[in-house]
């Protein structure tokens, strides 16, 4: 599993390359990097096993932030909007965006990032609410690779275009607006008087 001092941050360079596609069958390089993008985001989801490895929690994680600029990312997190709070638990594999709404949105409070240690806090950056998706993803069960299409709506759309960015050596800080200026609406409203 990859660990904090695995992480490369903002200003080094390799963040910035664009990322190329990943040949398959897998090379055991490749299956590595792979497995420890998934664990890194599923031990981030566990409260004790953070604080045992002593990770900064991520919902994703894509290999150009571990070094290696191959064309996949990790994520795991719930669609905390939807009523069923369905999971988003994959390893994407040359992940492809074959459509984006027109219609945008940001997380409020703003996004974040491994790669990025400064404070952001209230800028913003504008997603496409929803985009359909078509990838290799990895079934860690059986270790075979299935070709999938998706449909993401709201938070797991936002997380998915975060990560799917880092394959284009692009940061959520290069997007980044106040709220004044953002020109589209936050996905959900902040109830201030909660924690
Ligand atoms: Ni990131």
């Amino acid at each position: 599993m990859y660990l904090s001092k695995d992480i490369i941050m903002e200003g080094n360079p390799i963040l910035r390359l664009k990322s190329t596609k990943v040949n398959l069958p897998l090379s055991s390089d490749d299956l590595n990097c792979a497995k420890g993008l998934y664990e890194y985001v599923i031990v981030s989801a566990v409260d004790e096993l953070v604080e045992k490895y002593k990770i900064r929690p991520g919902v994703g994680i894509a290999a150009p932030q571990v070094g290696i600029n191959k064309r996949m990312f990790a994520i795991n997190c719930t669609d905390f909007l939807d009523e069923n709070q369905k999971q988003y638990a994959y390893l994407f594999i040359n992940p492809l965006i074959t459509y984006k709404s027109k219609e945008m949105v940001y997380l409020p409070g703003g996004e974040g990032c491994l790669s990025v240690s400064r404070d952001t806090t209230n800028l913003v950056t504008p997603r496409h609410l929803k985009i359909c998706i078509k990838s290799a993803i990895l079934d860690f069960k059986t270790n075979k690779i299935k070709n999938v299409t998706m449909t993401l709506l709201g938070y797991p759309a936002i997380v998915f275009q975060h990560e799917y960015d880092h394959l284009d050596g692009i940061l959520y800080t290069d997007k980044m607006f106040s709220i004044d200026e953002v020109g589209c609406e936050p996905l959900f409203t902040i109830n201030e008087n909660e924690e």
